[in-house]
């Protein structure tokens, strides 16, 4: 059966549209910005889920595709060893596009990855760190890559899975991306996409797919989490799960750290400017919700 009916959804994508019409997104549970997408929690009788919006699709046909992605995506992942928290993935026609959703049972906060390790030392850490190093390890290749941050993990008891399936991050034995991440980038104002497919994009998405890049934004992602006591300590254990030769260094960690977080907080700028544009100059509602300025210096 599914999570939630179609007619719980319609309803939720409307409040949803309402609040980025008003800009009043008090009136949503936001649970969770991520770069791109938000995640919002929807309350039903029989039971609370997460939704997770993508940007729309500009064809229904887009839209479709995506969510058969997703359904490899989690299938690949599972047979590494993944164990992907039950995905479902609703699509509704809208004026603005076809939206699709994933929509997951709702995890108690205390067991999402930041707020479990939360207060635990380094030392009370490591078992669970190693783990999730492990099931990266297992998972990435040049085809197949999770988004392995912290974020992305949940942690129930000796249950481990993983959440973040709205990206897959699969590509062809030629390396070309099978998900059009140029779709989800129409968020983004013009001038920054432009920059952002052409430039950036290809070397963001290599990063997942090597290990080195996936140690790196994992050690670099826990400053941002404000986990920045416990990364130093787990270090020497990503170069040996990962067997990274040369070993990454403290140094190299923050230096990646600091320049992914110069390149999103650029990228998330831009669309606050590109806000304002909307609001005081065109007298148009913004189409998309933005996190609150992130302190990501920790
Ligand atoms: N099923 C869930 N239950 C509780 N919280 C969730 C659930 N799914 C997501 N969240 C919260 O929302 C955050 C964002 O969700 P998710 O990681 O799936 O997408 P994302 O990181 O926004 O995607 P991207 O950054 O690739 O656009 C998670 O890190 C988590 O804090
Ligand atoms: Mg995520």
């Amino acid at each position: 059966m599914a999570f939630t009916s179609a007619a719980e959804i319609e309803a939720f994508e409307r409040r949803l549209a309402d609040a980025v019409r008003t800009g009043h997104a008090e009136d949503l549970d936001i649970i969770g910005y991520g770069e791109v997408t938000i995640a919002v929690k929807l309350a039903t009788p029989h039971g609370d889920f997460a939704c997770k919006r993508l940007v729309p699709f500009s064809s229904r046909d887009a839209a479709e595709h995506t969510a058969a992605l997703i359904a490899s995506y989690i299938a690949q992942l599972t047979d590494s060893g993944i164990d992907v928290v039950e995905t479902e993935t609703p699509i509704l026609t809208r004026p603005e596009g076809h939206v699709l959703y994933c929509v997951q049972p709702l995890l108690r906060s205390g067991t999402l990855g930041p707020d479990f390790l939360r207060g635990k030392t380094a030392e009370e850490a490591a078992p669970h760190v190693r783990r999730i190093f492990e099931h990266i390890r297992d998972a990435v290749t040049p085809r197949l890559a999770p988004d392995g941050q912290l974020s992305n993990w949940v942690i129930d008891g000796n249950r481990l899975r993983y959440l973040d399936v709205g990206t897959p991050f699969l590509r062809n034995e030629r390396g070309e991306d099978l998900f059009d991440f140029t779709e989800q980038t129409r968020a983004l104002p013009a001038p920054v996409r432009v920059i952002v497919n052409r430039f950036l994009l290809h070397g963001i998405l290599d990063n997942y797919h090597s290990v080195r890049g996936q140690a790196m934004d994992f050690l670099g992602n826990l400053i941002k989490e404000g986990l920045a006591d416990i990364f130093p300590p787990l270090i020497p254990l990503a170069n040996e799960v990962f067997a990274l030769s040369p070993e990454i260094t403290e140094k190299e960690v923050r230096a990646h750290y600091k320049s992914d977080a110069q390149t999103y907080a650029f990228i998330q700028s831009a669309r606050r400017a590109d806000r304002w544009v909307y609001r005081k100059l065109l007298r148009k509602p913004y189409p998309y919700l933005l996190p609150p300025p992130i302190d990501r210096f920790g």
